[in-house]
């Protein structure tokens, strides 16, 4: 090849924004900075969307997970983002999400626990919970019924997601593995990847619990196992989050049903007692699942980050911005997470120690 092939090849690679990562993090920021005129590419090892993305129940649930101080406002936030951030996604892609404000049931199992929460604003007795959602089980003492929460359709929404960024020209370069981050002092270079050498002016971090090999970040996997059954009546129509279960009722009568949270490393594949703990489980809260037909079993990787608040914004690297670290709330937290990054891009703010979780107040 020529001197003026590899000027060439090099220009062909040149692009304004490049976002490693296309899980639902990735796509959110790779659509918002194309909104705003930057030229994106997508960098992702497999397909988009099939890491945690795909692996999650899709509750928003900020209320439910019981998240607390700046992460509980970063959380109700997001979900108050939700209609209009999946409303305009739906224009974009003519795709459905499953957006469903379906409500969640927060059950409460042992009569101590029921004495501790009965005086929540939200709490709610047996009788009232059984008027919210019929066929509960004996072990529900009461629950606490939280309105605002729900749920998408995560695997859907990867999918509008995915279709959106190709709509808007977002260069998507699936198959291709970022090996190493090229750095020189403060600034990122390049990136060695499966397909060369890439480069561009800027660069999103947005790997999920894969980030700590590119970066030594204190991300870590955590596993999560989950599996389905399908409901011919679609009786259950409320989000049923129990303590060591949840059970999530999606419009085509498939139930999700979830999970289990193991520090096991990047450990593969569904374990008899994983999916005998949630059976049980979720049985016991509604026994109705018992006759149901198991159509699926699957597991992924939550994004663990210290105190489980994400990394979001500058890195040590001035061209280099972080977006990860999401763990268990990564899909209810896309919305909030694309807007804050390409703020913080757009509006090119060099403040290391801004604090983007802390900075949301509702
Ligand atoms: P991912 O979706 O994992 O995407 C990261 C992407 O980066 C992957 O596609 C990966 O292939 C790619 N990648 C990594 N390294 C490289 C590399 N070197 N080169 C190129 N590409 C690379 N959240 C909720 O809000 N609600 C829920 O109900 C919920 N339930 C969950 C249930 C389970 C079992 C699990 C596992 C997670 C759940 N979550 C939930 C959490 C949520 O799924 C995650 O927080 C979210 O998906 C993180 O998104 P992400 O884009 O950062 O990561
Ligand atoms: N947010 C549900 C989970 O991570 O399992």
């Amino acid at each position: 090849m020529n001197i003026w092939g590899i000027i060439w090849i090099e220009r062909n690679k040149m692009t304004d924004v490049l976002v490693i990562g296309g899980g639902i993090i990735g796509l959110s920021i790779a659509i918002a900075l194309s909104q705003k005129g930057a030229n994106v590419t997508i960098v992702e090892r497999d397909i988009c969307g099939r890491g945690a993305t795909w692996a999650a129940a899709g509750m928003l649930a900020p209320e439910a997970e019981r998240l607390e101080g700046d992460l509980l406002d970063f959380g109700i936030r997001s979900r108050e983002m939700y209609p209009q951030w999946i409303a305009s996604l739906m224009r974009l892609s003519g795709q459905d999400c499953g957006y469903w404000c379906c409500g969640i049931l927060a059950p409460v199992l042992e009569e101590s626990d029921r004495q501790l929460i009965s005086e929540h604003p939200h709490y709610i007795s047996r009788e009232e919970s059984l008027k919210r959602q019929s066929d509960l089980g004996k072990s529900i003492l009461g629950s606490l019924w939280l309105p605002e929460d729900g749920q998408v359709n995560n695997r859907k929404l990867a999918q509008a997601l995915l279709t959106a960024a190709r709509l808007l020209s977002i260069k998507i370069l699936e198959g291709t593995t970022v090996y190493q981050i090229g750095r020189d002092r403060d600034r990122v270079t390049h990136l060695d990847t499966s397909a060369g050498k890439l480069q561009s002016d800027r660069y999103i971090l947005a790997t999920g619990a894969w980030t700590r090999s590119l970066l030594p970040l204190p991300i870590k996997p955590i596993k999560g196992q989950m599996l389905s059954v399908f409901d011919g009546d679609r009786k259950l129509q409320k989000v049923i989050f129990a303590q060591s279960c949840y059970i999530v009722p999606r419009q085509d009568g498939t139930i999700v049903i979830g999970a289990t949270v193991e520090d096991n490393g990047f450990s593969q594949g569904n374990t008899a007692s994983g999916i005998a703990q949630l059976l049980n489980k979720s049985i016991s809260v509604y026994p109705a699942i018992a006759d149901m037909p198991i159509t699926e079993t699957w597991w992924g990787f939550r994004p663990h980050a210290p105190n489980e608040v994400p990394l979001l914004g500058a890195s040590d690297f001035k061209n280099l911005v972080l977006a990860t670290g999401h763990y268990r709330n990564g899909i209810l937290f896309a919305p909030i997470t694309a807007k804050l990054i390409t703020d913080f891009i757009v509006d090119g703010i060099d403040d290391e120690s801004i604090d983007l979780v802390a900075q949301v107040k509702t």
